[in-house]
């Protein structure tokens, strides 16, 4: 089996649609284990655990929200002996852009190290059925991804 995690932050539920969306994607791979965790209840065990990881924020004041940010800056150290190298994807709830929030976390994932292997999810304002699906298709593209030994 493999694993797959994904670690949300929302204040006002439009993250948390888009994780449960990847979750949802996930589950369709019945080879891959999947677990749905936010931010201050995620530790350095659950990145142990997980072959791949999703990580979704809202975008806050430029870049991820502080509770994602808490968990970077409470995992990246105690990590480092790891070297994980897990593959993974992000999911962005913004007002109207996004794009720092992305910046940010690819700048602090890179240095785990992790590896990006999905296109980036950005939903724009209200969530739409599209976003959903996209967040859908991240966490099934992952999944898969994983039990085929693509990542
Ligand atoms: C304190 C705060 C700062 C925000 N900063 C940004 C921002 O810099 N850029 C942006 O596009 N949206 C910004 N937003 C809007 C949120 O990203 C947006 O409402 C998002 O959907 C909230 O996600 P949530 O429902 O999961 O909490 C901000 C919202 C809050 C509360």
């Amino acid at each position: 089996m493999k694993k797959l995690l994904i670690i949300y932050h929302s204040q006002t539920g439009n993250t948390r649609q888009l994780a449960e969306s990847a979750l949802a994607g996930a589950q369709l791979e019945d080879q891959c284990a999947s677990r749905l965790l936010t931010a201050p209840d995620a530790e350095l065990e659950d990145l142990l655990w997980c072959d791949g990881l999703i990580i979704a924020s809202p975008e806050n004041f430029g870049t991820m929200c502080g509770l994602v940010k808490d968990f970077f800056d409470r995992t990246y150290y105690p990590a480092e002996p790891y070297a994980l190298n897990r593959p993974y994807g992000l999911l962005v709830s913004a007002g109207n852009d996004g794009s720092g929030a992305i910046r940010e976390m690819d700048r602090i994932l890179c240095g785990y190290p992790m590896k990006k292997v999905l296109p980036d999810v950005i939903a724009k304002g209200e969530i739409q059925a599209a976003h959903m699906q996209a967040a859908a298709e991240s966490g099934e593209g992952l999944a898969s991804g994983l039990v085929l030994g693509i990542f």
